[in-house]
């Protein structure tokens, strides 16, 4: 790939040190064969290690086996007593010849490791995560991913208690032994990763199913859960079956052993595991009936299972090198997921929800102090590079690739790339020359993408020769310095362009992809006899920030008119945020031309709900807030909130027909989640043009619901309200839901989201709740993460919502750095806020940095927000 750029100089200490990608080196010794042995208890866990391991090309240096927390009970070489010491957090083994077995004994307690990192204890389960260095929390090993090894496990454990035993791969032996005991043998016919390592014991029972190849083997397929959860994990199993077949249709991969678990756990960092064979998820990834959990919920399952099962080939047969590399799996992975989604559902809607999210998570981590490029440089602790760039930007790189060499050449990229790395652990850069050789298309100018940080700034306009029916469209981009990187390139965007006719509304010409490769360009368009309305980045076909020069009544026209419907909605999007800056800036707004194309929107008959829904939905106030200068949170509250209710008022008649309208909550059709979909955002413009017909409505969604979509519909409009309707639908809520968990987030969620002036006095008391934990990430996001996202109610001008937010992160940073160093973001991002409160978030930040005993997750998120 192309020459790295200045890498950002970590700021570190002695504990906290940057490792970088240039100094990668392949691993001194390889490890062909893994053997474990297990005897499983919460308390005290012995793990026995038998590695089999080989001198990798000419040298004479030790053995290292990473480890953290462990301490050796007995190290054997060979079956002898090994010479061996521990330096830091290795096992330093001198070994003579170029090959040996390594044996190793240790003791941990699940019970007591709460950050939830390689062997631990959820809710009666053990179970593991080891992604990305969880594994040297278990045994003592090198855990790196280019280390790959072929796994036998033995687990014993309490029968009663641990009826079910679970590992990679398959059962090839289980039986009974003494004092109440069982066993169980696995074996993972496929060499991996340590990360991919994976061990469930608990009492478990499956939805059990099958699944016939596209070869004609036959794969058991089992989603295991407590046994009152069963009849909630139908609608996972589903997906898990159209994701089999849709990875065998669209890029011809099949799975690849007899038997697929999943298992569903209620404590867990992230979203989901891709373990091979051994999928763990976090339940709410799981678990859904239309009683308790939204259409969302049931997209983002189908999404999830997905997105772990396409992991199976890209991530566990072809791994990453390096956790640089990262991207190499997860960008590609998320493609696959949305592509899989939009295939499932609505193509055009999938494509606005992705690109809603990477404007809310990706951009401003971009324009933030930390931003880092799709394949990052250097890093204090991997787990803080699992971001919204190496996923969410990362996908975006290979939609642009197909994009650019077109889906025939894509799917033969596609197929070089599993072809020719199958069993290995590679880079980017193989991916890129795999797409390359597959094509013949030259992606050097491409590589930037994965080095330069920032999002690129695109400058449009159009000028238009009706006596020669020609147009001229002027392009220029920049791409924005970010820490550690500045003189950037300028990268190839990719920019589908259609220019549609002022006066007919028709596309003048067909749709062309416009490749913007210099810092400028002029692109010239024939046939152009009307006025053109510029409709360009179709589809968001570039992750880019477009500055567009137009006509007055242009936004309107194309919002009337487009027949792409991304580019119709992102008219409808760009009009409303036009009259919102104008009104946070406290220049009067007009909102009638919004108004006007809102009506239009919304009674058109061309256009579906769902697609209404999205169109509608006013532009959040963090993205206002993207678009300026410096933030202020009230001055975009009250714009925000002026033109809701504008529009709830003029459009009354019209919304309070989408309301109405019920459809039943069993009936999960893409066309009934749309309807609900813009019932609700029709609720909620309502109760902004007339809060107390808004809560008589509201209260009525509430009590009529069939489904947890009307119900959550209807509380997230009670929740910013005041008055007896709110205070009933919470009570009745809790009552009816306080037993589960998951829907018991909500009931924090819903809170911590609402918008009020005491909001940080609720959430004070709620971390108080009887029900509240920090020992839970859902629970704790629930309340925190829903908290810091809620612009108006986090940025209280007072300083208290920082130190709430704060002191809970510090709180939970003593159990789990991980689930703390995720929330610092929300702090970090100081320098974009109105000097009072830039200050006051700033000394927050100096407050964790000063704090003894800091993790090194929080410490690089905090250190480098200051920087
Ligand atoms: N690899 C997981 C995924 O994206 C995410 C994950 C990372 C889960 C680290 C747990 C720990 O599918
Ligand atoms: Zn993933």
């Amino acid at each position: 790939m192309s020459d790295v750029l200045e890498h950002p100089e970590a700021p570190t200490t002695p504990e906290h040190v940057a490792i970088y990608r240039k100094d990668y080196l392949p691993p001194d010794w390889l490890v062909p064969e893994i053997a474990l042995d297990f005897d499983l208890d919460p308390d005290r866990t012995h793990v026995r290690s038998r590695l089999t391991v080989k001198r990798n090309g000419e040298h004479d240096r030790p053995l290292r086996l990473a480890g953290n927390g462990l301490t050796p009970l007995v190290v054997r070489a060979n079956g002898a007593d090994a010479d061996w010491r521990v330096g830091g957090d290795a096992l330093v083994i001198e070994l003579p010849g170029n090959e040996a077995t390594i044996e190793t004994e240790v003791d941990i307690a699940p019970a007591a490791n709460s950050k939830l990192m390689g062997l631990y204890a959820s809710g009666g389960l053990l179970c593991t995560q080891c992604e990305s260095e969880g594994f040297r929390r278990i045994t003592f090993h090198a855990d790196r991913p280019d280390v790959l090894s072929r796994y036998r496990v033995r687990m014993s454990a309490d029968k009663a208690r641990f009826p079910i035993l679970l590992a990679n791969g398959n059962l090839v032996a289980s039986g009974d032994g003494e004092n109440g005991t069982h066993w169980a043998d696995w074996e993972d016919p496929f060499p991996k990763p340590s990360y991919l390592f994976a061990m469930v014991a608990g009492d478990l029972s499956a939805n059990r199913d099958r699944f016939t190849t596209m070869s004609g083997r036959e794969v058991e397929l089992n989603i295991w859960v407590r046994e009152k959860d069963l009849p909630k994990t139908g609608h996972a199993m589903e997906s898990l079956k159209a994701a089999m077949r849709w990875d065998e249709e669209v890029y011809g991969r099949e799975y690849d052993l007899d038997l697929f678990n999943i298992v569903a756990v209620d404590d867990f960092n992230f979203g989901a595991m891709e373990n091979k064979g051994l999928n763990i998820f976090n339940s709410r990834y799981i678990l859904a009936d239309e009683d308790t959990a939204t259409d969302i919920d049931f997209d983002n399952i189908a999404g999830v299972v997905a997105h772990e099962y396409f992991h199976n080939w890209s991530g566990d047969r072809v791994t990453c090198r390096d956790w640089f590399q990262l991207s190499l799996k997860e960008g590609f992975t998320v493609f696959r997921d949305q592509s899989f989604s939009g295939d499932m559902g609505s193509k055009a809607v999938k494509r606005i929800e992705d690109v809603r999210l990477l404007r809310a998570a990706q951009f401003p981590e971009d324009a933030g102090p930390l931003a880092h490029s799709v394949r990052p440089e250097s890093y204090i602790e991997i787990t803080n590079f699992y971001t919204a760039t190496v996923y969410n930007k990362g996908a975006e790189l290979i939609r642009m690739m197909q994009t650019i060499l077109g889906p025939e050449a894509f799917r033969k990229g596609s197929d070089l790339y599993f072809e020719r790395h199958d069993g290995e652990a590679v880079t980017c850069e193989d991916f890129v020359r795999a797409m390359e050789d597959a094509s013949g298309v030259d992606l050097s100018q491409f590589r930037l993408w994965y080095s330069q940080a920032g999002t690129p700034r695109v400058k449009a306009h159009v000028e238009h020769d009706a006596s020669n029916a020609t147009a001229i469209l002027h392009l220029a981009q920049s791409i924005p310095d970010t820490p550690g990187q500045t003189g950037k390139s300028p990268m190839v965007l990719p920019l589908k362009t259609a220019l549609i006719g002022a006066d007919s509304g028709v596309p003048q010409g067909e749709e062309q992809l416009v490749l913007l490769t210099e810092g400028s360009a002029s692109v010239r368009f024939e046939g152009v006899v009307e006025p053109p309305l510029l409709s360009i980045n179709r589809e968001f076909s570039a992750p880019v920030l477009l500055d567009v020069e137009r006509r007055a009544g242009e936004l309107e026209r194309l919002a009337e008119v487009d027949p792409d419907p991304f580019a119709r909605y992102e008219a409808c999007q760009e009009l409303m945020m036009r009259a919102l800056l104008a009104g946070a800036r406290g220049e009067s707004a007009d909102s009638t031309s919004v108004i006007a194309a809102m009506r239009g929107t919304l009674i058109s008959n061309a256009l579906d709900p769902a697609f209404k829904g999205e169109a509608l939905s006013l532009p959040t106030e963090g993205l206002i807030g993207d678009r300026m200068e410096l933030v202020d949170p009230d001055a975009i509250h009250s714009s925000r909130e002026t033109l809701r209710s504008a529009i709830g008022a003029a459009l009354a008649d019209e919304l309070g027909r989408a309301q109405s309208v019920s459809i039943s909550g069993a009936d999960l059709s893409p066309q009934a989640k749309g309807i609900r979909r813009l019932k609700s955002v029709a609720l909620s413009l309502l109760a902004a043009g007339n809060p107390e017909r808004g809560a008589a409505l509201a209260k009525a969604q509430f009590d009529a619901a069939d489904n947890m979509t009307d119900r959550q519909g209807a509380m997230m409009v009670l929740a910013s309200m005041d008055g007896p309707e709110r205070e009933a639908a919470f009570a009745a809520f809790f009552e009816r839901y306080r037993d589960d968990s998951l829907v018991l987030d909500k009931w924090f969620a819903l809170q911590a989201a609402a918008q009020h002036e005491d909001t940080v006095d609720v959430v004070e008391a709620l971390a108080k709740h009887p029900d509240f934990t920090v020992r839970n990430p859902n629970r704790w996001r629930a309340l925190v993460s829903n908290f810091a996202a809620n612009q108006w109610a986090f940025h209280h001008a007072s300083g208290r919502g920082y130190r709430f937010v704060t002191d809970m992160i510090l709180e939970v940073d003593r159990i789990n750095p991980q689930v703390a160093a995720r929330q610092v973001p929300s702090i970090g991002r100081w320098r974009r806020f109105e000097p009072t409160r830039a200050k006051l978030m700033r000394a927050e930040l100096e407050r964790i940095v000063a704090t003894p005993g800091l993790s090194k997750d929080v410490f690089e998120q905090a250190s480098k927000s200051l920087a």
